[in-house]
């Protein structure tokens, strides 16, 4: 079972984010804020391959755990980027998720991802080799990581993918338009959204805002404004807007420590309709809002 929140593990196997100052935790404290979401009834995680040793401390943390208390979603790492060649591919593809296992000390994952939208069209043999991985019972569902709309469009026409993640924020509301959620829900996938902070960028202390990014200036500074205005937070109102978009299935989050999370969860337990008028964000331009692009 998908709870509503999912906790995002790249920040605990790697230096992630925008605004991280501290690098990423060390393992007692990776592993303090995996029980912590756990005995908050955070039971849904997300890592990948490519999160340094993410999946290994996620292992870690789920060798006292029952696995059926909780959904773990990882990802297949980038194929062409690797020149893995056809030939090898499907011996590629299950010793990669041999090795997914191997670190997460589980038996079959519940939600494995293709990370790289552009190998589903690189190799026809893609999906049917997942197909057949999901038939041998090393993974539950086959899912999609996504960037833009427009390749959430081309997953809509696949229909052995189960699953998809999406980016989402307040800043990021391209995937609101042309009802793309709406047809992604009727057409059954589980939804994740990923990017409510935006790395952490909705954070940031405007002043401080690095060269590529001063164009976030004028909304940060809005976002800090309806915030103040409205006597609530940047956290609750990052939560409050993606939690009031009914498709979303689980709302994946980030954080570098306990506190942070604590914080959040908080914020996400008191959380009431969402009001707020966020039109003003609703067309930012896309190097500000893709990450890839900083
Ligand atoms: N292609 C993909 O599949 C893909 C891509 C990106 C991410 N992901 C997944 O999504 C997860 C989340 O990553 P994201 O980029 O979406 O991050 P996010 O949740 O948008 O932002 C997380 C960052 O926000 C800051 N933060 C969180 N709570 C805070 C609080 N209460 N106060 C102040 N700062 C706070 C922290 O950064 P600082 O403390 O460093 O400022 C934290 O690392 C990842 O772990 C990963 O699992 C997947």
């Amino acid at each position: 079972m998908v709870s509503r929140l999912t906790l995002g593990t790249a920040q605990l196997g790697l230096d992630y984010g925008i605004n991280n100052k501290i690098g990423k935790p060390q393992k007692k404290k990776a592993l303090d804020i995996l029980e912590f979401a756990f005995t908050n009834n955070i039971r849904s995680f997300d890592t990948a391959s490519v999160y340094g040793d993410s999946e290994t401390i996620l292992g870690d943390f789920l060798r006292n755990k029952e696995h059926s208390s909780c959904y773990i979603t990882s990802k297949l790492g980038p194929l062409a980027k690797n020149e893995i060649h056809h030939s090898n591919l499907e011996q590629e593809i299950f010793q990669r998720i041999q090795t997914s296992l191997t670190n997460l000390k589980i038996e079959c994952i519940d939600n494995y991802l293709i990370h790289d939208f552009q190998d589903i069209a690189l190799y026809d043999e893609l999906i049917p080799i997942l197909i057949k991985a999901k038939s041998s019972g090393l993974i539950k569902s086959i899912g999609v990581s996504v960037y833009t709309p427009q390749e959430a469009e081309k997953i809509i026409e696949i229909t052995e993918v189960d699953t998809i993640q999406i980016p989402l924020s307040i800043l990021d509301q391209r995937f609101l338009k042309n009802s793309l959620l709406k047809r992604l829900k009727e057409r059954g996938f589980t939804i994740f959204s990923r990017s409510v902070f935006l790395q952490g960028l909705v954070f940031m202390d405007v002043n401080n805002l690095p060269p590529n990014l001063t164009s976030a200036n004028k909304y940060l500074t809005k976002l800090n404004q309806l915030a103040q205005e409205n006597s609530t937070n940047l956290s609750k109102l990052a939560l409050g807007f993606v939690n009031s978009i009914e498709e979303i299935d689980s709302i994946i989050i980030g954080v570098d420590s306990v506190l942070q999370l604590k914080q959040n969860i908080e914020d996400f337990k008191s959380l009431d309709i969402f009001p707020f008028d966020t039109s003003i964000f609703a067309n930012i331009d896309e190097n500000i809002i893709d990450p890839r692009k900083w």
